[in-house]
């Protein structure tokens, strides 16, 4: 995908994979939002981003994204700033491991509310935009956990076996629709 002139939403862009994610676009995209919780370590990946390239915007919003008014204002933030987003990363996650029935009740909803449900909300609220603009693209972030349950990741497995499912029924409407006659 051609990111000239494009913006890209990164979640999870504190740490890991997101901030390397970040690192790798910096170069490519005109513009970066970036999107965790901890806003001293997005403040720290936008100005090393800067530095290097001073011609690229890069946006930081500290978002809760087991908090669903959070990522509610994360996308009234976008429409107010009218930024159109062309790459959305669903990269936050976390995990956890041990028996199910020793688990941590809390733990297991941020679990469940990050990886699926966020990423569910965010890619709905985008989409539309990419499909009427007729550009966009999303990557689901999902794990080779989620292609068979894991005893004692039995959470985790299961949100990443949803990550994988529903980024593959993503995949296939969008086959589907180019594939309706006048379709393009
Ligand atoms: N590392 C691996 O070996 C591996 C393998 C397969 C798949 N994955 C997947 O890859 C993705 C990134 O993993 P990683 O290893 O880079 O993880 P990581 O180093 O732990 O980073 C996780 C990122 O997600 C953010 N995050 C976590 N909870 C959040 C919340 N409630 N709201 C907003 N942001 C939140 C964190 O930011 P804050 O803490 O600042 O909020 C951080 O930026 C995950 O989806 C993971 O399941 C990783």
């Amino acid at each position: 995908m051609k990111l000239d002139e494009r913006n890209a939403l990164i979640t999870g862009a504190s740490a890991g994979i997101g901030r390397e994610f970040a690192r790798q676009l910096a170069g490519r995209a005109r513009s970066l939002i970036l999107v965790a919780r901890r806003e001293d370590r997005l403040s720290e990946v936008r100005d090393k981003l800067t530095q290097q390239r001073p011609s690229l915007t890069v946006h930081i919003r500290s978002t809760d994204l087991a908090n669903l008014s959070e990522v509610e204002e994360l996308t009234t933030w976008l429409e107010q700033e009218n930024i159109h987003v062309d790459l959305l990363i669903n990269n936050a996650g976390l995990g956890d491991s041990g028996p199910f029935a020793a688990s941590d009740p809390r733990r297991n909803e941020q679990m469940m509310l990050v990886n699926m449900v966020a990423l569910t909300s965010l890619t709905r609220r985008l989409l539309p935009q990419m499909i009427a603009r007729k550009r966009g693209g999303i990557l689901n972030v999902s794990s080779s956990a989620g292609f068979l349950p894991i005893p004692e990741f039995a959470v985790y497995a299961a949100t990443k076996a949803y990550v994988t499912s529903f980024s593959e029924a993503l995949r296939a409407e969008r086959v589907h629709s180019l594939s309706r006659p006048g379709a393009n």
